[in-house]
């Protein structure tokens, strides 16, 4: 299909990256966001190969962007133990990009400035979408204005109000029972440390696994910064538990302090450095029965319709893929039903095992001491199918890292790896994958 109008609600990174995917097709884009300004989220993503691959092939100009190549993930134990490298130092060669680690906000101005560079995609900020005409298709504004579309994109996120009706029934995001915290600590103390200054030289994603939580860290804008990400579970959280209906507040340092009294000197160090920051709910839900309303002329695309915990650091990476297999299909199509068939077709399965995934890894990063931890760092040295580390499986990092999104081609979903035996999960009564 040629020459489409298209909205897209929602200028997150799900929403910026298919205006720009459309856009290279020659569709026209208009990209409806409610806020009136972006929110500065202070702290990293990381972005796999082939994701800044796409993004680059777009126009988003990666290069003038203060980032790290990462050279893999470390799986470290709580009491300091090292258990296990996956090294990236093939992954330029193998995929023929690197593994970026990049401030989340340099990366949204990155693509902000792409799409405002482009003549075919106007973004209009202080625009709420307040109603969905699934027929025609169409959306009215929350000032009464009616916009009309041969397609709509709902990239609203994991709050969506479009994706209930997509589906016929309520879809609410459901408590994983995790928090995560998000923290940027400056990377000058780490550098004068000669324990901790190894942590920002040499830009791995270290993961230290303990009782209850992990905590992830790697460096951001070329060793200015260093970013931590501690998810734990409610449990042991020391704050109240987050409500429902807070999704994301302040926290100081005082909490972290003491919930990591015991762990290795790094993550007691780094909980000291922290000032305050922001605590965030992690919510997700099962599949979704549908991706496109039955009319066949509104897409969900992103958080909307795939939410997952951060532990595999790919919710923005497979926002991405949406936005490539999206523009791929209706390229190959003549009717905007077929297309958007063959867009969920592609897109669900995927989405959803890495979702499932990262259930798996929730699992596995927040042993206690004991036999199933010990039976984890047995499985953490084999490159099998049953390595509950994901990326330690070449199988299933060459079919997250290597897949095309452009192709529409299905790919065989790999195994997941086992879950670890009931008695030592910390969810117990959760209802799970
Ligand atoms: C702690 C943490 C770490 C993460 N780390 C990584 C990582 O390393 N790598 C990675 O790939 N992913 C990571 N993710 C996931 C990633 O951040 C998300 O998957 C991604 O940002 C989702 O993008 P989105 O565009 O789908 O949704 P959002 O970013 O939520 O955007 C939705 C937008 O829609 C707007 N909106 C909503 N409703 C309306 C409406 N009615 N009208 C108009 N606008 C509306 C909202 O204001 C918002 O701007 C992480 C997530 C967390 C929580
Ligand atoms: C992704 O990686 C695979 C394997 O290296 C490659 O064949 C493919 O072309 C890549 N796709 C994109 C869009 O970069
Ligand atoms: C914008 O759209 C016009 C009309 O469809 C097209 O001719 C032009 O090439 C597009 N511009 C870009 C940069 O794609
Ligand atoms: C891991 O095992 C797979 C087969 O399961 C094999 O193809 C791959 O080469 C192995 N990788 C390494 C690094 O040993």
């Amino acid at each position: 299909m040629k020459d489409l109008t298209v909205l897209i609600v929602g200028a997150g990174i799900g929403g910026l990256q298919t205006a720009l995917a459309l856009a290279a097709d020659g569709h026209k884009v208009t990209v409806l966001e409610s806020v009136k300004e972006f929110l500065e989220v202070g702290a990293g993503i990381r972005v796999p190969p082939n994701s800044s691959r796409l993004s680059l092939s777009w126009g988003v100009d990666l290069d003038s962007v203060k980032k790290e190549v990462s050279l893999g993930n470390r799986f470290v134990d709580w009491h300091g133990t090292r258990l296990l490298d996956c090294p990236f130092d093939d992954v330029r060669t193998r995929y023929g990009a690197p593994y970026y680690f990049i401030h989340r906000a340099d990366l949204i101005a990155a693509l902000v400035s792409a799409v405002n560079a482009h003549p075919n995609i106007t973004l209009r900020m202080d625009t709420l979408v307040a109603a969905y005409d699934f027929e025609a298709p169409a959306v009215t504004t929350a000032s009464g204005e009616r916009l009309p579309a041969d397609l709509v994109v709902g990239a609203d996120g994991i709050k969506s109000v479009v994706r209930s009706a997509v589906n016929g029934e309520p879809v609410e995001p459901v408590d994983t029972g995790d928090v995560a915290y998000r923290i940027l600590v400056p990377a000058a103390p780490l550098l004068a440390d000669p324990e901790m200054r190894h942590l920002v030289e040499n830009p791995w994603a270290v993961h230290w696994m303990g009782p209850e939580g992990h905590a992830v860290g790697y460096p951001l804008r070329g060793g200015q910064l260093y970013n931590v990400i501690i998810d734990v579970t409610h449990g042991t959280d020391l704050g109240a538990p987050i409500g429902l209906d807070e999704w994301r507040s302040e926290a100081d340092n005082a909490h972290l302090v003491a919930r990591f009294a015991d762990w290795c000197p790094e993550v007691r160090k780094l909980c000291a450095l922290t000032g305050t920051y922001l605590k965030w709910k992690l919510a997700d839900f099962a599949q979704l029965g549908r991706w496109v309303h039955p009319a066949g002329r509104v897409a969900l695309l992103g958080d909307s319709c795939h939410p997952m915990m951060p532990y595999l650091a790919q919710g923005a990476a497979q926002a991405t893929e949406d936005a490539a297999t999206l523009a791929a299909a209706l390229r190959a199509h003549d009717t905007m039903r077929a297309a958007l068939a063959a867009y969920e077709a592609h897109r669900k399965p995927r989405a959803g095992y890495v979702a499932r995934n990262t259930r798996v890894l929730q699992e596995w990063l927040h042993l206690y001491d004991g036999p199933e931890k010990e039976r984890r760092d047995e499985l953490m040295r084999h490159n099998t199918s049953d390595n509950p580390v994901f990326w330690a499986h070449s199988v299933r990092r060459d079919w997250l890292f290597g897949h095309d999104a452009t192709a529409l081609t299905l790919d065989a979903i790999p195994a997941l790896p086992p879950m670890p035996h009931p008695e030592a999960s910390v969810y117990k009564g959760r209802q799970n994958l």
